[in-house]
């Protein structure tokens, strides 16, 4: 459907790059987590406080299938767990060339250490969870994946000009 879309774990850049790329290619941007909280009307936290991490991963694919019903030739970022889920690493696929913006556990402590928005990174021990999330993860980042970025030590400008490079 030639929509270019971004994963990766929490930090990694996707909300921020999909705006600036948004702008550079001329193509509107979608976020899987703020479409979910428009629909929902409330935050993504009193999702997970009210209905638990189960309902919000179905609202997920959810919205995933009804992106494939959309015109297409968007930039669509998507939360970080998303991509757990095989169905909707099928439903990725399926929606146009995926890149991973991979970053390293520190580079994601350092972006989200004074966070409080994101209810998994809520803990006493943010910066064990990150680690442990993301040695789980990313092996299915990887997977769903058709481009990998390392995003640790660049810059906004440097990312977007990578992904540029290798939009089909
Ligand atoms: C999550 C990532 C968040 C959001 C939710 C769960 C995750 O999105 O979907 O808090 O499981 O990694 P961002 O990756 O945009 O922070």
């Amino acid at each position: 459907m030639g929509n270019v879309i971004l994963i990766g774990f929490m930090g990694s850049g996707k909300t921020t790059v999909g705006l600036r790329l948004s702008y550079r290619l001329r193509r509107a941007v979608i976020d899987t987590d703020k479409e979910i909280e428009k629909e929902e009307k409330r935050t993504i936290s009193e999702i997970f406080a009210a209905d638990g991490e189960g309902y919000f991963r179905d609202r997920e694919t959810a919205c995933l299938r009804k992106l494939l019903e959309s015109t297409g030739n968007q930039i669509i970022s998507v939360g970080g767990g998303l991509p757990m889920r095989e169905e909707n690493r099928k439903l990725l696929h399926e929606l146009g060339q995926v890149f991973y913006l991979q970053a390293s556990a520190e580079t994601i402590y350092e972006r989200v250490k004074h966070d409080t928005t994101r209810p998994l990174l809520q803990g006493d021990d943010p910066q064990t969870k990150i680690r442990m999330l993301l040695t789980e993860r990313d092996s299915f980042y990887r997977e769903a994946a058709d481009v990998v970025i390392n995003v640790d030590g660049k810059d906004f400008e440097h990312v977007l000009s990578e992904i540029e490079e290798q939009v089909d």
